[in-house]
């Protein structure tokens, strides 16, 4: 059981304030009955209707946000912002949940959903979906580390990463990309050839890049996308 305001603005139909403009103006019924104090305790089983049209539960969701640093990735946290804290309030009742991990201080493309099998598949390690990072480091990318990311580095722990591609940018600039999601992978890698990162962004992840999106925002994935991305 949960609040019927809950359980509309979970379902996508709009904010808290919203929601109740809804029900004051008697559009929202309950088994045919017109309610309009949010405090109703209802469940999924019984028919919730807007304008007279059934309500599932919880829309489903992808999201795209361009995460700033400063914010770590986690649904709370005692002490530091969470990008939850990012998410414009029509998303903050469907219970998103982060696709893997980007650090406090990295920046760029951050999945979130309330699509607990997507969020499985994309996390899973047998997924193997390509993530592209921008890095700015000490040193320059030599051919030589080229080869070592190609051929799988083994970090200091004895961590054995999978075959990841360095191209060099310039120097003190490179692009890196790698299809698993260890703890500080890049930095980690990045480190075990002598060329600690100073500043990073996820750029893409499968076929999803951050285009023009502003850092701080967040976009929901086009129908295309989601396809793409399911495949
Ligand atoms: N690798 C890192 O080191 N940090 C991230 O946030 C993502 C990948």
């Amino acid at each position: 059981m949960e609040r019927l305001d809950k359980f509309l603005c979970g379902g996508g139909v709009g904010t808290r304030s919203q929601v109740k403009l809804l029900l004051k103006a008697g559009r929202v019924t309950v088994d045919g009955t017109v309610v309009r104090d949010g405090g109703l305790k209802v469940d999924a089983g019984q028919q919730i209707c807007l304008d007279g049209v059934r309500l599932g539960g919880k829309r489903q969701v992808v999201v795209l946000l361009n995460k700033p640093a400063g914010y770590v990735t986690a649904t709370e946290d005692l002490r530091e912002p969470t990008v939850m804290e990012l998410l414009p309030a029509q998303y903050r009742h469907l219970e998103l949940r982060p696709v893997g991990r980007l650090d406090k201080q990295t920046e760029g493309l951050l999945l979130l959903t309330n699509d607990g099998a997507l969020l499985h598949r994309l996390i899973s390690p047998r997924s193997e979906v390509p993530k592209r990072y921008y890095a700015q480091h000490e040193g320059s990318a030599q051919a030589e580390d080229i080869v070592a990311f190609a051929a799988g580095l083994i970090l200091g722990d004895g961590t054995v990463c999978l075959p990841a591609q360095l191209e060099p940018l310039g120097p003190g600039e490179s692009l890196i990309t790698i299809r698993e999601g260890k703890y500080h992978q890049v930095r980690r890698m990045m480190a075990a050839r002598g060329m600690p990162v100073h500043y990073l962004e996820r750029r893409q992840e499968g076929n999803l890049c951050l285009g023009s999106l502003p850092r701080g925002q967040v976009r929901e994935l086009t129908q295309e996308e989601l396809q793409e991305l399911l495949l």
